[in-house]
């Protein structure tokens, strides 16, 4: 299995990080392709936990070389932050590497993002402050940073000056804010540029040249399908591609090298921040999952909101990524139900939608029609094939598999790395 993406089929949080754990052991590379710091993947091993954020999880996997490749949006204060608390836990992480192409988010993205959240109101975003928005707005906007720029500090003077000259008269007249000096930016970049100059690599060369020798390349998904910038519930969403195609432009890696593209699906639904969720609860159901599924943000400490399985979206999500199987998890948090239901499709305005409709304000009004499921009512965290899980959760499986548009290859029953069903 040379080329295997990995990504949200829902609004995140999925279990991305334990998914690409998963695999730990075949593993040669692990590549971040979209997103930044504003991802939170928690990863379970021997009880211990652990979160990264902008490093891919496969830097818990001895020997695995782990890559942070174009496609992503890196603040590099935030990445030695990382790495240093990694290495105090002691964890290698002398084989990461970061593409000159990938783009710098600096104080001033920072500053930007939160200014114009405040600025917005009640038609804020809930982004995650890490200035994901404004890094990739000046990347398409052709005002960005590079890593690469670093290592020219007169070509990084001339970039920071052109770029934040406009970002000034904004934070000034606008937010009544303190400019930002030039010196200070690129003193703070240059701070980095010993510890970084090692890691930077021509990232697309380097994963060609692995899936022309016959390696597993892994691509780990951030942030997921319904935030995708294109294909998820804009505005209510992140800046990047989190979908399949984003794994090649984020890297690289032409689509026909790509073998596999597994979904990460939760066996209900969770969002964070603001947007539109049809299957979103407010009652004792919404606040039960949230509390035996520990569903509070990794980055943010925010508290997610919960509802359930949404057949809808995860067809959806294996149309637009064109998955080949999907990975189920937290299953086991559905262990006390006596009945569970399930989103089939939407009522829109007095129409029946067995598919995502065209506009988001048709998305707005949808209403659930749910189909009911008997619970199995007891703990199945201790199953390791499909044969020990329950009656009622295996059929609960085949029917969430009929209903969302590809095979499943594994379930999750609980947060450990050996927690895992595998179906296929
Ligand atoms: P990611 O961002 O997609 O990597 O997911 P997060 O790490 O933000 O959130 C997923 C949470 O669910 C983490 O706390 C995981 O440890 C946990 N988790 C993953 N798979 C399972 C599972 O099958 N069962 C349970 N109970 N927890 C799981
Ligand atoms: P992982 O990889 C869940 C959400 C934010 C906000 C929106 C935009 O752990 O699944 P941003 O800071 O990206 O501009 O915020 O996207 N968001 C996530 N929600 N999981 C994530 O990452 C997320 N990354 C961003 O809450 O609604
Ligand atoms: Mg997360």
């Amino acid at each position: 299995m040379p080329a295997v993406v990995i990504l949200g089929a829902q609004w995140g949080d999925e279990g991305k990080g334990k998914a690409t754990d998963q695999l730990g052991s075949s593993l040669d590379y692990c590549v971040r392709t979209s997103g930044g710091n504003n991802a939170g993947h928690t990863i379970v091993v021997n009880g211990e936990k652990f979160a990264t954020h902008l490093l891919p999880s496969g830097i818990l996997t001895p020997g695995c070389v782990s890559v942070i490749a174009n496609g992503v949006v890196v603040d590099p204060g935030a990445l030695f932050r990382e790495v240093d608390g990694m290495n105090e836990r002691g964890v290698d992480t002398s084989r990461l590497v970061v593409s000159s192409n990938a783009h710098l988010i600096t104080s001033y993205h920072t500053t930007m993002d939160k200014v114009t959240e405040r600025f917005l109101g009640k038609n804020q975003i809930g982004t995650t402050g890490r200035g994901i928005g404004p890094a990739y707005a000046d990347k398409i906007n052709r005002t960005g940073i590079r890593v690469a720029d670093l290592l020219d500090e007169k070509i990084l003077r001339d970039k920071v000056e052109a770029s934040l000259d406009l970002k000034n008269h904004i934070l000034a007249k606008v937010y009544n804010r303190r400019a930002i000096t030039v010196e200070e930016v690129v003193e703070d970049l240059l701070s980095y540029v010993d510890r970084l100059r090692p890691m930077i690599a021509d990232t697309s060369l380097l994963l060609n040249r692995a899936l022309d020798d016959g390696r597993t390349v892994l691509f780990e998904g951030a942030q997921a399908t319904m935030l995708d910038v294109d294909h998820g519930t804009y505005p209510f969403v992140t800046s990047s591609n989190p979908v399949a195609g984003g794994a090649c432009t984020g890297s690289g890696v032409g689509p026909t090298r790509i073998d596999r593209v597994i979904g990460v699906v939760k066996a209900y639904t969770t969002r964070v921040g603001a947007g539109p969720f049809p299957t979103e609860l407010f009652d004792a159901d919404g606040e039960k999952l949230w509390e035996v599924g520990g569903e509070v943000g990794v980055s943010t400490g925010r508290n997610r909101r919960c509802g359930w399985y949404d057949a809808v979206v995860a067809r959806y999500a294996a149309r637009i990524n064109g998955l080949t199987e999907f990975c189920l998890t937290k299953l086991d948090v559905l262990g006390s139900w006596e009945r569970i239901p399930v989103c089939v499709g939407y009522q829109i305005d007095g129409v029946r939608h067995d598919e995502m409709p065209m506009t988001q304000s048709e998305f707005h009004h949808a209403e659930p029609i749910y189909e009911f499921f008997d619970g199995w009512q007891t703990d199945i965290s201790g199953a390791r094939t499909f044969d020990e899980l329950p009656k009622n959760a295996r059929a609960y499986v085949q029917a969430l598999e009929e209903m969302s548009g590809a095979p499943f290859w594994a379930v999750g029953v609980g947060p450990g790395r050996e927690q895992t069903v595998v179906l296929r």
